[in-house]
């Protein structure tokens, strides 16, 4: 395997930002079903109330001058639950879609579905492609809807296209890098998410973004997603803060470059 020798074999975005605010934040909004168990509900009802987070989570990004924000709504594997459940939860998106874009456009709001969309049905992919059409212009917030995502898929995805070219005679497969792979990711355009959060208890990714988290900062929150109101986004965000982000440099390093 080739490491890098120098400084100079690594891409620019290796260099640390030292923000004390992310440019990017991806959040895995878990812990709905239980919310509403705990109340006695059927589970869509905290379904329903995390639109509520949502909607919350987007304002306080734009307030803070947060540039994308990616949530995950429903992952590759979301499919194996009940039928009835994934029947809600795709009326439920439909819906919110048909209901929500014309407030986002209005708020700037550039809104991007991620994920595998050729599994919805016709009339929600008509939908996301009428939404994202509005909105491609706006410039406030990047919005990223990962939906039928996976992080395999998109690293599959990547590596695809980039096998297509080699066989095509385009590549050479020793020209291949990382930042080529990088290159072929749905989001390749926008930052790498900053800080991470999950919502929910849990401590794993469920194939979310694989790749691209590899220098996320982590935060891992016990409250539900439909709890999970505006103090409870500010406390992730100052525990963001006060992470030294170190990209394989020293603390002391990272010190000097701050004071340079
Ligand atoms: C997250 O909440 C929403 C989706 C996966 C669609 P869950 O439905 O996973 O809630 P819990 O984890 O069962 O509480
Ligand atoms: C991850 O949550 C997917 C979304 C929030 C959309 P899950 O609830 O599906 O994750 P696991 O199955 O507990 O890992
Ligand atoms: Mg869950």
């Amino acid at each position: 395997m080739k490491t890098p020798q120098s400084k100079n074999d690594l891409p620019d975005t290796d260099i640390p930002s030292v923000a004390s605010i992310p440019r990017h934040v991806a959040i895995i909004m878990d812990g709905n079903g239980r919310w509403a168990q705990k109340r006695g509900l059927p589970r869509v009802a905290g379904h329903k109330a995390g639109v509520e987070t949502v909607r919350t989570v987007i304002q306080s990004c734009a307030e803070k001058g947060i540039e994308v924000v990616t949530l995950f709504a429903f992952s590759s594997e979301n499919w194996r639950r009940p039928k009835k459940e994934v029947t809600l939860l795709m009326s439920l998106f439909l819906a919110a879609l048909q209901r929500e874009v014309k407030k986002l456009h209005k708020n700037g709001v550039q809104l991007r579905i991620v994920g595998d969309v050729s599994a919805f049905d016709n009339k929600i992919q008509e939908q996301i492609k009428k939404s994202e059409e509005l909105t491609k212009n706006n410039k406030t917030l990047i919005l990223n809807i990962a939906a039928n995502y996976g992080g395999q898929w998109d690293i599959t995805e990547a590596v695809k296209a980039l096998a297509n070219q080699v066989e095509s005679g385009d590549l050479k497969a020793e020209d291949i890098t990382s930042e080529l792979i990088k290159q072929n990711l749905t989001m390749c355009d926008l930052p790498e998410p900053d800080l991470f959060i999950r919502t929910g208890g849990e401590q794993r990714i469920s194939n979310f973004l694989i790749w691209q988290l590899a220098y996320s900062e982590l935060y891992f929150t016990d409250t539900l997603w439909p709890d999970f109101d505006r103090q409870a986004f500010e406390d992730a965000l100052t525990s963001f803060a006060g992470r030294q982000r170190r990209f394989g440099h020293t603390g002391e390093q990272i010190e000097k470059m701050k004071n340079a």
